[in-house]
């Protein structure tokens, strides 16, 4: 019997790399760095399924060299990296890694919350160099996120898991989303509101929305000239959402009070990003999933869903369902 043939584009944790053993043919691109582009698509076209990261770019280029390509299975619950409507265009599957990194993800959005909010970064430097001589009253002194509003772009999974963190800390919740999230309102007396009213009215805004069409420079100069002079913007979905140059000038320039960042417009963020000189400005290195336990869960789903297409069966995460429905 032959086994199908799946190329993965970075190695990823052994509780996953494990279920392919005796499944499928694989191979792996074991550097320490996204593959080539040639590379890829060299690989891509022998393949019947990719395992692949966000650093990999899943374009209808791409797909068009891939007669034999079944299923993409990204290992991120984002799938921006993927053009989704070339794959289904082309039967291709599209799974994804949800659920199992909401948690962490809730919990990096309120790290850079706080450490915005009371100047973590900025103190840890201010000790090592030696700059700390006494206690002193105003030493520090940053802004309180207990009984803070707390505005939240994007009330999916993520943004509710945020929320429930911000019940905790008796925040008043306010959320922009298409659709109402009728229990999030009723177990976290979260409050649906127009986007202007979240721009004015929130102390700190946390985005949790996907990267798309609607929502790439929603974070521009208007929008941040919209926020209170006293705001904080965190962002931990996807840089683009948020114009960065814009953001630099709120930052520096006093529209807002700081950012707490761990995505950005290109990854890595090259080092002369003006956002990197600012002190109010937190930035982390795209970290959102990045805990043992979750990149392991996240490891075997996406293992897991790549097999299930493979195997004729149907993935527990599927972007494009239409592609199976249709079948
Ligand atoms: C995702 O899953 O989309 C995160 O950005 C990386 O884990």
């Amino acid at each position: 019997m032959t086994l199908p043939k799946v190329y993965v584009t970075r190695r990823i944790q052994d509780s996953g790399m494990k279920l392919l053993d005796g499944r499928v043919e694989y191979e792996v691109w074991e550097e320490d760095r996204p593959v080539e582009r040639s590379e890829l698509l060299r690989k891509a076209a022998a393949a019947d399924g990719l395992l692949a990261t966000l650093s990999d770019r899943i374009d209808d280029e791409l797909l068009s060299l891939c007669p034999g390509l079944k299923v993409v299975s990204n290992y991120a619950v984002g799938y921006d990296n993927i053009d989704v409507r070339a794959a289904t265009d082309r039967g291709v599957v599209v799974t994804n890694t949800p659920d199992v990194l909401t948690a962490a993800t809730a919990d990096i959005a309120f790290t850079l919350m706080l450490a915005s909010a009371r100047r973590l970064v900025e103190g840890n430097e201010f000790l090592r160099s030696g700059e700390w001589v006494t206690w002193q009253p105003n030493l520090l002194l940053g802004a309180d996120v207990s009984g803070a509003v707390l505005g939240i772009y994007g009330m999916g999974k993520i943004g509710q898991a945020v929320a429930r963190r911000a019940r905790g800390f008796d925040m008043e919740i306010l959320y922009v989303n298409r659709s109402p999230r009728e229990e999030a309102e009723r177990e976290l007396g979260a409050r649906r509101v127009a986007f202007e009213e979240l721009l004015a009215r929130s102390d700190f805004i946390s985005i949790h929305c996907p990267l798309s069409d609607e929502t790439r420079g929603l974070f521009n100069e208007s929008t941040l000239r919209s926020m209170k002079k006293t705001a904080y913007l965190i962002n931990t979905s996807r840089g683009p959402v948020v114009d960065q140059r814009a953001l630099y000038r709120a930052c520096s320039e006093g529209w807002i009070a700081g950012a707490g960042l761990d995505v950005f417009d290109i990854e890595p963020v090259p080092l002369d990003e003006p956002l990197l000189t600012l002190k109010n400005v937190t930035t982390i290195p795209h970290l959102g999933s990045a805990t043992v336990r979750t990149r392991e869960s996240m490891a075997r789903l996406a293992v897991e869903n790549l097999l299930a297409a493979l195997e004729g069966r149907r993935p527990s995460a599927v972007v494009n369902p239409e592609v199976l429905d249709g079948r």
